[in-house]
Formats: C-alpha cells, structure tokens, sequence
C-alpha cells in the first residue's frame, strides 16, 4: 500500500492505471476509520482493479463552533487498517496542500441544503462540495463510494456529479450499525457511558416509525411526532431535529409518496449523532 501526500504525485500515479485501462474505486474519509468506512472500502475492493481511499480532515466543512480541531484521528491506526482491508493507495495530504494561500475559489450548493444538516449546519455542504471536486478530479475515479448514513451528502454528490459532469458512477452503501443499532461513527467516541447506552434509541425511534408506516401511518406530522416523543423520552439528549422527505429531492411532505427518508440529529454532551432510513412507499407491505 502507497501513502501520497501530494496531489501531484497522485495526479501522476493515477494516470498511469487510467492508460493501463485499470479502474479506479474512490472512497473519501475523515478517517479515524470503523466499519462504515470498511465497507465502502469492500465495496470498491470487489469491484474495481485499484481502490483509493483519502484520509484528510477537511477545515472547510467544520462551522467556527464546530470539532475541527478536537475530530478524533490516528493515522497509523487507519494506514494499518486500511492495508488489512485492501486499499493500494492512501491519499493524506496536509491543510496546506489541499488549500493554498492562493486558493480563489469558493463553492456554493444551491439545492438540498435547506433542510436537515444543511440547514443547521451553514457552509457544511459547500465545504464538502470543494473537497469532493478537488478530491474527484486528483483521483479520477470511475466509481467513488458513500455512505448512507450521511444520506444528504449522498444526495448532494448525486447533484455535483451530474452538474459538474463528472464521469464517475455513485455508489451509496448501507449503514454499518453496532449490534445494538447504534449507527458507527468516528463521533461515537464522545458519548459518556450513559449516553452510548441510549443513543441506540434513535434507530429504535425509526423502527418505530418505519412499523407505524407498515401498519398504514402516512401522515407525517404523525410519524414526526412518534419520532420525537420516543426519543425526548428514552434519551438524555436535545433533538436537533426530526425530517421527514422525499428522497433524493429532500423536499417536505406532507404525506408518504414514493422513495422516502426519515432523518434524525440528536446532541448528547459531547457529540451530535445523526442516523436516517430511507424507504421506498411502494416497496413497504401492509
Ligand atoms: P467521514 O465522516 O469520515 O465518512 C466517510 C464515509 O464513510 C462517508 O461516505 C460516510 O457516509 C461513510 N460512513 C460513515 N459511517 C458509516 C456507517 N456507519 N455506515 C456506512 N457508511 C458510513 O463523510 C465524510 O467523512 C466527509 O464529509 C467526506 C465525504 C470525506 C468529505 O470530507
């Protein structure tokens, strides 16, 4: 496994397995890897020829108030992951090499911003736009992979890939959960005892809307409602918010139609967990 940390020098690589006609899988990260980012990289491992995987912190899609210094990250804990699992080339570049002093440019996501994270977290997604458009044309993929637990992410790449053609196809992956539900995240490290003790209950609140669906609940100030109320009572921690939309517009509705998700941001002390489900109407039997 190679580690790069120059944007050049991947440029350079790369090129030479585009002329051998090798694909390319993609899988961007923050790391302080788990299992969500390992099953991207077994997505992309099974099908393409190389798989890439960049580990880089990225200052731009952290609001002033946010963890950009404190985000949890040990390198050589990833680097070794990361070979166990089959990646052959890590890209982790340094702040500087990714944003010179020169940088001139600044990214705006226009769609899909003004509801769930995007709403609440100003700027998050133009920050994410610019890496993943630097990131995107320094590996020159043919498929890049993301999770659904970031769904509105998912989302919006779906929107940069097609507005900035690029020819790269988008894989969404399904959330890695702990046995007990939690969604992993590098951000779990932050919950106190009692608090990782309750944050399954944010799946178990969307399981819980997900049956009410099931047994024909479609209005979804209902479904809202059933979502907060198990979660105000079953956790310590303050809801950001409970969404429910369609899916991937993530536009309001007012009742179910078609492909749906039903997202949910809680803060705990320390950390602010999101999980989601998505579904698709047509496909729920009741
Ligand atoms: P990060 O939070 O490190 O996540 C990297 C990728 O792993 C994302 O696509 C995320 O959705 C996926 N992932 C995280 N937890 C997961 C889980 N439990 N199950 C499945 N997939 C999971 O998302 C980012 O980094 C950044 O915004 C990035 C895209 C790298 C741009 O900076």
């Amino acid at each position: 496994m190679k580690i790069i940390t120059s944007a050049k020098e991947l440029q350079k690589e790369v090129l030479k397995y585009r002329e051998e006609k090798k694909s390319i899988g993609f899988v961007p990260t923050m790391g302080y890897l788990h299992e969500g980012h390992m099953s991207l990289v077994h997505h992309a491992r099974k099908e393409n020829d190389l798989v890439i995987m960049s580990v880089f912190v990225n200052p731009l899609q952290f609001g002033p108030n946010e963890d950009f210094d404190s985000y949890p990250r040990d390198f050589e804990r990833d680097e070794r992951l990361a070979k166990n699992n089959g990646v052959d080339i890590i890209f982790y570049p340094q702040v500087e090499e990714m944003y010179k002093d020169t940088f001139s440019f600044h990214v705006k996501v226009l769609n899909k911003v003004n509801v769930l994270c995007g709403q609440k977290r100003e700027g998050h997604f133009d920050g994410v736009a610019t890496v993943l458009i630097k990131l995107f044309n320094i590996t020159q993929p043919n498929r890049a992979y993301f999770g659904m637990k970031d769904a509105q992410q998912v989302a919006i790449i779906e929107s940069i890939i097609e507005d900035f053609n690029f020819p790269i196809t988008l894989v969404p992956v399904d959330i890695v959960r702990e046995e007990d539900g939690l969604a992993k995240s590098s951000r779990n490290v932050y919950l106190s005892d009692q608090e990782r003790n309750e944050a399954p209950q944010l799946y178990e609140a969307l399981k819980r809307a997900k049956s009410l669906v099931e047994q024909g609940e479609y209005d979804v100030r209902t479904l809202q409602l059933a979502v907060s109320e198990h979660i105000s009572k079953h956790t310590s921690g303050e809801i950001d918010y409970v969404e429910i939309l369609n899916y991937p517009e993530l536009e309001p509705i007012q009742v179910l139609s078609g492909k749906t998700i039903i997202a949910v941001a809680v803060k705990f002390t320390k950390a602010r967990l999101i999980d989601n489900i998505t579904f698709d109407i047509k496909h729920i039997n009741n």
